[in-house]
């Protein structure tokens, strides 16, 4: 047998290869970027001989519309015996009643609790095509490439009790509570460690510890967790200062590790720098694996947009590059992974922008050609099967 035939016949062996994919298109335009991600997911599956089955789920939003309820049992059954979950956004304003008794938003919680998806990866990069769509200086952007890593399954998230109340004399009144177990923060904190061993060995771990008594735990076990990571550097943040140095050097972040509601705030500030919130990705994991990687669960940081939503207007790529994640983390075809990636700097590098990645100065779009949803997941494709 000639080499390029054993070649031949290990890819033949791969082809058989079949992910099983949970795909929840959401509210909004979410079904849009869902639909983008899968186009070009398959484009890599032909291209490294795998391929995807798909199963479609009506959750948030639509599923509230379709059986009274925002996620049913038998879907997070669905996701937990896929490989890997693709997600678009839930919500819309159609749901957005405060009184209302069900919400999309519940579907992410019951993803995020009953999958165990605990940590949340939120990684931070500017693509040097887009540094004139950043609202930041240029000169501040060199070298951003900081990961979030958030903590998803706790704090005031999660914590018990969370309701309307009333106080003695008959005024509104209403609680949540900020709860963690240090089992809880040790998980998460050693994740970042084991992260940050991958990238520039420096661990930022953000809290408010001058005022919250869930913050000095945080500090604490971070501590104690750093004895088992020597070669890494350990730095406390208070989240206002966390804030402030996000916009004024974001550069000096490597890894960033926190609790839920501050993560989610600081994610979002994050985002900005990259140019546009519709180029990020995220990858919610826990403990648990599959045959092929970490099970979990992948969406792009952006909402639903409701106001953008079927009129093809929307960013895929953050959509586009948390299948690349996907296929990274839970499908282990690093090399698809890398060629999608690719792909999107080289579409970018072609001209090719959604409107929100249009430059401040209309000047500055000369040589750039504005596209859809659906053209920029085609462009992309055809990039990858070259
Ligand atoms: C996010 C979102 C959600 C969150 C909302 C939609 C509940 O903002 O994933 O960042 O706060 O976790
Ligand atoms: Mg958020």
């Amino acid at each position: 047998m000639t080499p390029a035939g054993a070649a031949g016949e290990a890819s033949a062996g791969e082809a058989s290869r079949t992910y099983r994919v949970a795909l929840i298109g959401g509210d909004g335009v979410g079904p849009e970027v869902v639909a983008g991600a899968v186009h070009v997911l398959e484009a890599a599956g032909r291209r490294f001989g795998f391929g995807f089955e798909w199963r479609e789920l009506l959750v948030g939003g639509i599923g509230i519309d379709t059986y009274g309820v925002a996620i049913r049992p038998e879907d997070v059954e669905a996701c937990r015996d896929a490989d890997a979950v693709l997600l678009g956004a839930v919500g819309g304003p159609k749901w957005d009643d405060p009184d209302a008794t069900v919400r999309p938003e519940q579907a992410l919680f019951a993803l995020r609790g009953g999958l165990g998806l605990f940590a949340n990866l939120r990684p931070i990069t500017v693509a040097p095509q887009l540094i004139a769509a950043s609202p930041l200086k240029p000169e501040l952007l060199a070298g951003v490439d900081c990961l979030i890593v958030r903590e998803l399954t706790s704090g005031l998230y999660f914590g018990k009790p969370s309701e309307p109340r009333t106080t003695p004399d008959g005024e509104r009144a209403a609680i949540d509570t900020l709860w963690y177990t240090e089992g809880e923060i040790r998980r998460i904190v050693a994740l970042a460690f084991e992260m940050a061993r991958g990238r520039r060995r420096k661990v930022t771990q953000v809290d408010k510890a001058n005022v919250l008594a869930t913050s000095r735990l945080w500090r604490k076990v971070a501590e104690e967790i750093h004895a088992d990571f020597p070669d890494v550097e350990l730095e406390h943040r208070l989240v206002d200062s966390a804030a402030m140095t996000l916009a004024k050097w974001p550069a000096g972040f490597d890894v960033l590790v926190t609790e839920n509601l501050f993560g989610d705030i600081l994610s979002d500030e994050a985002a900005v720098i990259a140019g546009s919130l519709g180029m990020l990705p995220s990858a919610s994991i826990g403990t648990r694996t599959t045959a092929h990687g970490r099970h979990g669960l992948y969406e792009p940081i952006h909402g639903s947009a409701p106001d953008i939503a079927g009129q093809d207007l929307a960013n895929p790529l953050g959509t586009i590059l948390s299948a690349a994640m996907m296929l990274r983390w839970s499908l282990g075809q690093h090399e698809a992974a890398a060629a999608i990636e690719q792909a999107v700097s080289s579409v970018l590098d072609g001209g090719y922008r959604t409107r929100d990645l249009l430059p401040a100065h209309p000047s500055d779009a000369v040589a750039l050609t504005l596209v859809g949803t659906r053209e920029m997941a085609r462009v992309i494709g055809d990039r990858i099967a070259i």
